[in-house]
């Protein structure tokens, strides 16, 4: 349990056995450091109940707590807040537990698997920045999970059955009519080689998307593709196959160098096999309802207060909808992996989408009543404009172009006498935690602009600032290591720059518990910063290697090393990689 946890749990029996009765007592960072490091404030609730004074009830408290060697300057403030200070001794104490075991100091969450669902990448299509922010979430919360104990199951979940499939395939059949693929009574061998390239695909894409929506009729003929392709005509599985080997190889590229990392690898199509057992499931449970030649399955309750439209289970041209693959895949997750929860990361516009799923699993109890569904929701990535980020001649901006943006401004910050191909292996891994960083920076409902310089800023609140600092971290410790100077534990305290740095150290295990409460980064990409500067303000104003009493060297190394080791595993939580030197 953390120290902070530990103490609060010692608090509450504490306040219990002077005979008050209270579920949790919070120790808080003081917002008044002047009075105390920590603030406890329970005693304004509980003279509520007990009818007393507070003063009162945190003198008692407050003459229990002198008692205690992990505090030091206790008083009361006001009314009868009670202000404390950790006392060396225990400060130190606790960073030596840190460096035996960071866990030490970090709260397991309840074992449980959940499954999380935060590709959804397009085949065929180019990522843009739209899948920029699921993956980097997604990513972090699966890490951040795994770091307090739970199993998880990432899930890319591509688009890969849908329209978008349809489209290109038209497009390829009125450009190369003759492709064997497209005649349903062709019964021969198809050609070998791949007659499309992924550069083919980002090119024909956003032609045939715009020809559909000019014209109804081009509209109409992707539609009867799509369903030809779902009900499974041998030619042009044949060809989706082509371009799903060529589209997931390109996908992976991309995410790759997001640093995200998927254990499974399904698509839309995997779940879409479920779908005759699905149906015919919801039927036995009298669900289903004709609808204009559609089926539906109706969703809305009377207790609700809005609109819940049906559920769209099969459309009258007899494909499936959105809502129909994403019923099927909990089918398919329910039965193969049991998960507790199933976390779905998706931009705040689909949100009636997965109430709407949710609502129908729930009610045709495909989900029993402990399974957790999560629609966990994110803001839009602007421009500079403010508006939804787009290229300079306005269309949409491909997810790769932006990152060799990052990429390209990273590089100029770099030594000059980096050369390649480190170079460039640096500068990737530079731009990737600018984008990443300034992605899990702001509460993930949070639209932002999107500006590259200022998330490059070596000096700003940005990725490249915590890579520069935990560089610097590296270098110091080389040295020592180089000049034979030796450390091992933290033996003292200095001054109040290291003091700050193991304050926030204590802190570690809060942010990571309401990063993940929240399931939004910021917490803990804000925790990570103010971890950083303090090092970095502890660093400007002491010379450690020039330290001559050694033990108080030895420990400020310990220290750095302490913070080292903190940054690289929360860095690696937010995805983000740090090099050795840039
Ligand atoms: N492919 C979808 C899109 O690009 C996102 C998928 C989100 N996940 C899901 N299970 N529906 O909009």
């Amino acid at each position: 349990m953390s120290f902070i946890k530990t103490i609060e749990k010692d608090l509450k029996e504490l306040v219990n056995k002077l005979g008050y009765q209270i579920d949790n007592i919070t120790l808080s960072t003081s917002n008044r450091p002047d009075l105390g490091e920590y603030q406890i404030n329970d005693a304004m609730n509980l003279a509520k109940i007990y009818k007393t004074n507070p003063r009162e009830i945190a003198t008692k408290l407050a003459e229990k707590l002198q008692e205690d060697k992990r505090f030091i300057n206790v008083n009361i403030a006001g009314a009868g807040f009670i202000n404390i200070s950790l006392s060396d001794d225990y400060l130190i104490s606790c960073m030596n537990k840190m460096m035996e075991d960071v866990y030490n100091n970090i709260d397991l969450q309840n074992k449980k698997t959940i499954i999380l669902d935060y590709g959804g990448a397009n085949v065929a299509k180019a990522l843009h920045v739209g899948h920029l922010r699921s993956a980097n979430i997604g990513e972090a919360l699966k890490r951040l999970a795994n770091t307090l104990g739970v199993k998880t199951y990432a899930d890319a979940h591509l688009g890969d059955w849908g329209r978008p499939i349809g489209l290109v395939m038209l497009e390829l059949e009125k450009r190369n009519p003759n492709l064997p693929y497209f005649d349903p009574n062709y019964e021969g061998d198809y050609p070998k080689d791949n007659p499309v390239s992924n550069a083919t695909l980002m090119e024909i894409y956003p032609l045939a998307s715009t020809k559909a929506k000019e014209s109804e009729e081009y509209m109409e003929e992707a539609r009867d593709m799509t369903a030809r392709l779902q009900n499974g005509e041998r030619g042009l599985m044949v060809l989706w196959q082509k371009i799903m080997e060529v589209s997931k190889t390109d996908i992976k590229r991309i995410y790759d160098r997001l640093n995200t990392t998927f254990e499974i690898w399904n698509g839309e199509s995997d779940s879409a096999i479920y779908i005759p057992e699905l149906i015919t499931y919801l039927e036995s449970k009298n669900l289903v309802k004709d609808s204009e030649g559609a089926r539906i399955v109706e969703l809305q309750e009377s207790t609700d207060d809005h609109e819940i439209p049906p559920l769209l289970l099969v459309k009258s041209n007899k494909t499936a909808s959105y809502q129909t693959t994403d019923l099927a895949c909990i089918w398919e997750r329910v039965n193969k992996y049991n998960p507790n929860e199933i976390w779905y990361l998706a931009d705040a516009r689909q949100s009636l989408h997965f109430e709407q799923v949710f609502r129908a699993a729930q009610k045709a109890k495909i989900v029993n009543e402990n399974t957790k569904l999560e629609f966990i929701p994110f803001g839009t990535v602007n421009g500079l404009d403010g508006k939804p980020f787009k290229t300079r001649d306005g269309d949409v901006m491909s997810l790769e172009n932006l990152l060799d943006l990052a990429k390209m401004e990273c590089e100029k910050k770099l030594l000059p006498n980096i050369t390649e191909p480190e170079r460039d292996k640096i500068a990737e891994m530079v731009g990737i935690s600018a984008v990443k960083y300034a992605d899990l920076i702001p509460h993930r409902l949070t639209d932002y602009i999107f500006d590259i310089t200022k998330f490059s800023d070596l000096d700003g609140k940005t990725g490249p600032y915590l890579l520069y600092s935990t560089i610097r971290m590296k270098s110091l410790l080389k040295k020592a290591k180089e000049a034979n100077i030796s450390y091992q534990s933290i033996d003292v305290i200095g001054n109040n720059f290291d003091r700050d740095i193991m304050l926030n150290l204590i802190n570690l295990a809060g942010s990571l518990t309401k990063s993940y409460e929240s399931r939004s980064l910021n917490e803990l990409a804000d925790y990570i910063y103010k971890l950083t500067s303090s090092y970095n303000k502890f660093y400007s104003d002491n010379r450690i290697l020039d330290e001559e009493n050694i033990t108080l060297r030895s420990s400020w190394l310990a220290l750095t090393n302490l913070v080292l080791n903190t940054n690289l595993m929360l860095l690696n939580i937010l995805g983000i990689n740090c090099p050795d030197k840039m």
